[in-house]
C-alpha cells in the first residue's frame, strides 16, 4: 500500500493509502475530516470541493495519491487559528445563505475560489461560476448575495 505525505489544513500528514482511494474518501475517513461532503461520488454535485494548492477541485474526481505533496484546504480549515471565521462564511451565515447545509462546505470553497481567481463582477458570472455546485434546498439566491457581500474581503486575503 502506498504511503503518501502531503499538506492539509496547513500541518503535514502521512498516511498508507490504496491506490484506489479517492481523495473525498481519504479526507473522510481517514482523516476524519466530515465538513467535505460527499453528494454523488460522480463529479457533478460539488459538495466536495476543497482546495489543491489554492484552487478548488472535486476531491471526488481525484485519488488521494495525486495529492501526495501537494497542499489541500478543506472547510474546516479555512477559518482563522482563533476560530474567527472566513468572510465567506461570515456572509453565507449574514445573507441565510444555507438551509439544510450539505452543500454548503462546496459552495463555500468554491466562492473563495471563485472571488480569488476568476471573474465574478456580476451576479451572472457568480451564477455561472458556481454552476458544478448543486443546493438541492435551491437556495441559490442567498448563495449569490453571500459571495457579492464577502468578495471584497475574500479578493483581500489571495
Ligand atoms: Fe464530488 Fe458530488 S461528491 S461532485
Ligand atoms: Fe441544502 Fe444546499 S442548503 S443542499
Amino acid at each position: 500500500m502506498p504511503s503518501i505525505t502531503l499538506k492539509v489544513n496547513g500541518s503535514e500528514v502521512s498516511r498508507d493509502v490504496a491506490p484506489q482511494t479517492l481523495l473525498s474518501e481519504f479526507i473522510r475517513e481517514h482523516l476524519r475530516l466530515t465538513g467535505t461532503h460527499v453528494g454523488c461520488d460522480t463529479s457533478q454535485c460539488g459538495a466536495c470541493t476543497v482546495h489543491l494548492n489554492g484552487r478548488a477541485v472535486k476531491s471526488c474526481a481525484m485519488l488521494a495519491t495525486q495529492a501526495a505533496g501537494q497542499s489541500v484546504t478543506t472547510i474546516e480549515g479555512v477559518a482563522a487559528a482563533d476560530g474567527t471565521l472566513h468572510p465567506m462564511q461570515e456572509a453565507f451565515n449574514a445573507c441565510h445563505g444555507l438551509q439544510c447545509g450539505f452543500c454548503t462546505p462546496g459552495m463555500v470553497m468554491s466562492a473563495i475560489d471563485l472571488v480569488q481567481h476568476h471573474d465574478c463582477s456580476t451576479e451572472a458570472k457568480i451564477r455561472e461560476g458556481l454552476e458544478g455546485n448543486m443546493c438541492r434546498c435551491t437556495g441559490y439566491q442567498n448563495i449569490v448575495k453571500a459571495v457579492v457581500q464577502a468578495a471584497p474581503a475574500t479578493k483581500a486575503m489571495a
